[in-house]
């Protein structure tokens, strides 16, 4: 695992950007981190890919256009929001490397966070049912199946969900940002 810590001193808010396949964690850290964040209370937002895509990215599909489009739009929020002082955990696959490293160097105080964990263990959850359906062919440009992932190669953090608990998780993540 590696760690940066996000300098704090300015009133900036923090993005937390979750990035990895469906199924290996993504939500349920941003969610872990969430809850402990507004238990010290910190001011903080969650941008879930899953409901974007209900309501400010509804309509967008799996293209890498739409993906691309969809990743902007949470950037475009994320750092109105941080501009604020908000901390903002973004939790959404952001498949592509250029794109992720446009919006990233697009915010100023934003952390990368690789959410990791094999192909063979995020497929054997199958959490929503979807790697079957994807497996099987009934899901086209499936991440990780019939569509690319590129995994950060310099994440700020790197988290195998496979091998360590959400607790630990949500450990690693506040060090991080100072909040340990
Ligand atoms: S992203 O690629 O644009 O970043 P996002 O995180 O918003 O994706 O949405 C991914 C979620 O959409 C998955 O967790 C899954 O529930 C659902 N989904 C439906 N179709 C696909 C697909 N073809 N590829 C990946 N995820 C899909």
């Amino acid at each position: 695992m590696t760690a940066a810590t996000i300098d704090k001193t300015t009133a900036t808010g923090r993005v937390v950007w979750f990035t990895g396949l469906s199924g290996a964690g993504k939500s349920t850290l941003a969610n872990a981190l969430h809850a402990e964040l507004l238990a010290r209370g910190v001011s903080v937002e969650l941008l879930d890919g899953d409901a974007v895509r209900e309501n400010l990215c509804r309509g967008l599909g799996f293209s890498r256009e739409d993906r691309d489009t969809n990743i902007r739009r949470i950037g475009f929020v994320a750092g109105l929001l941080a501009k604020h002082g908000v901390t903002v955990l973004v939790s959404a696959i952001s498949p592509y490397a250029d794109t992720r490293r446009d919006v990233l160097t697009g915010l100023p105080n934003a952390l990368e966070v690789f959410v990791d964990a094999p192909l063979e263990v995020v497929t054997g959850r199958d959490v929503k049912g979807l790697y079957l359906k994807a497996l099987a062919g009934e899901i086209p440009h499936f991440t990780g199946v019939s569509d690319p992932y590129e995994a950060p190669t310099t994440p700020d953090l790197h988290l195998r969900t496979d091998r360590i608990s959400v607790q630990e998780g949500v450990q690693e993540l506040l060090r991080s940002l100072g909040e340990a």
